[in-house]
């Protein structure tokens, strides 16, 4: 295989999606457009690899950094937009690819077939990836004859004839280096968009002698993003290849149609995952967690053997160890809960080590937060926090302390020691039959 490079064209302004964010960066399983992208191609190894920007493109050039990227600062068309790669590929003879950045879902795999059949021994000047889409309208259509690509001719360009052909353009192109820029400075704009059109170099190789190929991927492959609805579109594409990926790694999906991933979620053999359970990036579920319905994961790890929810949200920071029981409505943030420990009812654990095998009751908070700064607490192993205890960060509970039920904890508490903070208990008996003589209006007789 010779050097590959790459050219990926992001400088449309995406019109369309109605955003103050440019349309690559719009994230699809958790990740942007543009890296769904840059992640297929990465096995590839290019040896360059640039990507074209708008004159609004900063957030894009910050977003692919350190990859070089190259300014279109007027839309001109995709052959125009792809001759801003000029520089960065200077001398570059191998294989270029001609790839969307709105057009995430396309495999590495495919990608793969395009540079090998662009190497074939009849060394064709370009192979094109084409496709069937079930309804062509807009898109180039691809016009071959026996000797393989003849042309592609844009919709609106296109004779009847030609708008019945249902192989199409998808974008995607792997273009022979070496007289990539001689062709592309060759293509001319008078056609019905005034643009500088990528997919002349088809015919412009053609009347050099040289081969074109076509070769054909699935629609789902090739969807590109355009609007809001394309993006849910694509949304559904990815999770569902992650959901059968996570299941064909051993992974147990109740309701798998109910589970949203990230692109990054790590999840061992033999975890069980509950309906309705959402993860943002930077999660890993290790071997034979269980997950119940409704729970929340964002950038936290959960060790082996650990049980989740139902109900339970896993915020930036969260770590869960072995065998630990995170239960209902328990948000966990910044904070580790060690071995063994439990946490199992309407509990907020912020900024905090849970001992191994503590017990935290129900309604216990950590307060962390006095409004300008957070503060840690520190509950030792085999501590037992009694059901609605506050606990005023930074504050430490020690190893097999037990603070009451009710307590608002201020200070510390050694090792071994009961610290409770409660009102006495007031009793009064019979008091409830005076109270109501006393205001039951008289009887008229
Ligand atoms: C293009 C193809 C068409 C193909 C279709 C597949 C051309 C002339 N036509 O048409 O054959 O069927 O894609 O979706 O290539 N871009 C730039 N700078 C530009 C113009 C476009 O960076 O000056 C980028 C866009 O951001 C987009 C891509 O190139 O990612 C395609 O541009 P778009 O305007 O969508 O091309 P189509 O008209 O759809
Ligand atoms: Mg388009």
């Amino acid at each position: 295989m010779t050097e590959i490079a790459a050219v990926v064209l992001a400088a449309g302004q995406g019109t369309r999606m109605r955003s103050a964010l440019p349309k690559v960066l719009h994230p699809l399983a958790g990740r942007p457009l543009i890296g769904h992208v840059l992640a297929a191609l990465a096995p590839l190894a290019p040896a360059r690899t640039v990507v074209v920007v708008g004159p609004e493109g900063a957030a894009v050039e910050q977003a692919v950094a350190p990859l070089p990227t190259a300014t279109q600062a007027e839309r001109l068309g995709t052959a125009h937009a792809v001759l801003q790669a000029r520089e960065v590929l200077a001398g570059f003879t191998g294989t270029v690819l001609v790839l969307y950045g709105d057009t995430p879902l396309v495999p590495t795999e495919t990608l793969a077939r395009l540079v090998a059949a662009r190497e074939a021994s009849t060394n064709p000047a370009a192979v094109v990836l084409g496709f069937r889409p079930r309804n062509p309208t807009g898109y180039g259509r691809l016009v071959t004859g026996p000797d393989g690509l003849d042309a592609i001719v844009e919709e609106k360009d296109a004779s009847p004839e030609q708008k019945a052909l249902t192989l199409c353009n998808s974008g995607v192109m792997a273009l022979d280096g070496a007289i990539l820029f001689s062709l592309l400075d060759q293509v001319g704009n008078a056609n019905a968009k005034g643009e500088y059109y990528l997919t002349d170099v088809v015919a412009l190789a053609r009347a050099r002698g040289r081969r074109v190929d076509v070769i054909e991927s699935c629609p789902e492959d090739l969807l590109g993003v355009n609007d809001r609805a394309d993006l849910a579109a694509a949304e559904a594409v990815v999770q569902t290849r992650l959901r059968r990926a996570a299941m064909a790694a051993g992974v147990t999906l109740t309701a798998p149609e109910t589970v949203f991933l990230s692109w990054d979620t790590q999840l061992g053999p033999d975890v069980s995952i509950g309906p309705f359970v959402t993860f943002g990036p930077g999660v890993t579920l290790e071997a034979g967690v269980t997950v119940k319905g409704f729970c929340h994961f964002e950038n936290c790890t959960v060790a082996t053997g650990a049980i989740v929810g139902p109900y339970a949200r896993l915020r930036p920071g969260a770590r869960v160890a072995e065998n630990a029981h995170i239960g209902n409505f328990v948000e966990i943030k910044n904070a580790t809960v060690e071995a063994g420990a439990k946490v199992n009812h309407l509990t907020y654990i912020g900024d905090a080590r849970v001992g191994a095998k503590a017990n935290v009751g129900a309604g216990t908070i950590t307060c962390n937060y006095d409004g300008f700064s957070k503060y840690h607490t520190d509950i030792g192993a085999g501590a037992f926090i009694g059901s609605n205890t506050a606990l005023v960060a930074p504050v430490r509970i020690g190893d097999g302390a037990m603070i009451g039920a009710g307590s608002t904890i201020t200070a510390d508490v050694p090792d071994g020691a009961l610290a409770l903070t409660r009102a006495p208990q007031d009793t009064r008996p019979g008091w409830v039959a005076k109270f109501v003589a006393r205001l039951r209006p008289a009887r008229k007789s």
